[in-house]
């Protein structure tokens, strides 16, 4: 992994995962690649190149390839399960004819190729509790769809041309540099801003709905720590199960108070993010991601929220 092409560089994963391998993996290319009215700026702009990158577009991700001879692609493109609910074909278009452009060009230039997966990849028939690594994947979301698809795919570029795909089943991304949008789990980074805003939050998942939640900074080491695991010792590739708290919106809420007092919330539920949270697991088993590559999560509940709080003050005052 020396000269990387990020996809959707300025999203709530790329934005920050480009800045980390522009810092961990001195001496190659980081590449921003973003769509028009996403360009990257301030320092995403300024600490490397920026090639418009869109994954509809083949012709100009190979040009990229070409021209920064780019060995390992990771493939951020894509719209979050509630927006992919209004724009079911957009998603299918971004997710899928994006993905098989990409494992084209990784096929012909043998490029490396990260595009990850979800909780949302996973249904209402999967075991909820410890959600194992091999079950059922039958999601009732189009994000859903796009995301077993996505990881079917993917296991066959690398069974039949020998790609090098690898990926993992993201949780809920918490974070604080880029806002989600769209996503089901959004709340949970938009409770977080409302404290420190002083503000009552209503939250749009009800109590009592568990699921797999991450700190962005265990989340980016993932992306980094999968696509450096020797090829060896990978029995599965796409998609790890990866795990760090499993939360519901009372569980954050007292986290917040122990900073923030006289935090409030209350719920006003929408019933779409509502059907989707009820179709995810409560928590994966990442057995597998622990014992194949070493993965182990760095951050809990009160550590997140600690870690929030303080940066956010800072962003927001
Ligand atoms: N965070 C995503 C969503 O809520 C799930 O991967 O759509």
């Amino acid at each position: 992994m020396k000269n990387i092409l990020v996809i959707g560089s300025t999203g709530q994963i790329g934005s920050e995962l480009t800045m980390k391998l522009r810092r961990d993996l001195p001496g190659g290319t980081t590449v921003a690649g973003y769509i028009p009215g996403a360009e990257p700026k301030g320092v995403l702009l300024s600490s490397g190149p920026a090639e418009e990158a869109n994954v509809c577009n083949a012709k100009q991700i190979a040009d990229i390839v070409d021209k920064y001879d780019i060995d390992t692609i990771y493939n951020l493109a894509a719209l979050l399960s509630a927006t992919a609910e209004r724009l079911p074909l957009k998603a299918w278009d971004i997710q899928m004819n994006g993905l098989i452009n990409i494992l084209e060009i990784a096929r012909e230039k043998r490029c490396a190729v990260f595009t990850p997966s979800s909780i949302g990849s996973f249904g209402p028939s999967t075991p909820r509790e410890d959600t194992p690594q091999d079950t059922i994947q039958r999601p009732t979301t189009m994000y859903g769809v796009t995301k077993v698809a996505t990881e079917l795919l993917s296991d066959y570029y690398f069974h039949r041309f020998g790609v090098d795909t690898r990926s993992v089943r993201f949780p809920g991304l918490i974070s604080y540099t880029t806002l989600p949008g769209g996503g089901t789990t959004d709340y949970a980074v938009e409770i977080y801003y409302a404290a420190v805003k002083g503000e009552e939050f209503i939250c749009p998942i009800a109590p009592g709905t568990y699921m797999d939640m991450m700190y962005m900074p265990d989340a980016l080491k993932a992306a980094v720590d999968i696509m450096r695991a020797k090829p060896r010792y990978l029995k599965h590739r796409n998609a790890f199960n990866i795990a760090s708290m499993s939360l519901e919106p009372e569980e954050i809420a007292a986290s917040i108070r122990k900073y923030i007092p006289d935090f409030k919330m209350r719920y006003e539920v929408d019933p779409i993010r509502q059907h989707i949270a009820d179709s995810w697991p409560d928590r994966m088993d990442d057995t597998c991601a622990r014992k194949e590559w070493g993965w182990s999560p760095s951050f809990d509940l009160d550590s997140m929220t600690r870690d929030m709080l303080e940066h956010l003050r800072t962003k927001l005052q």
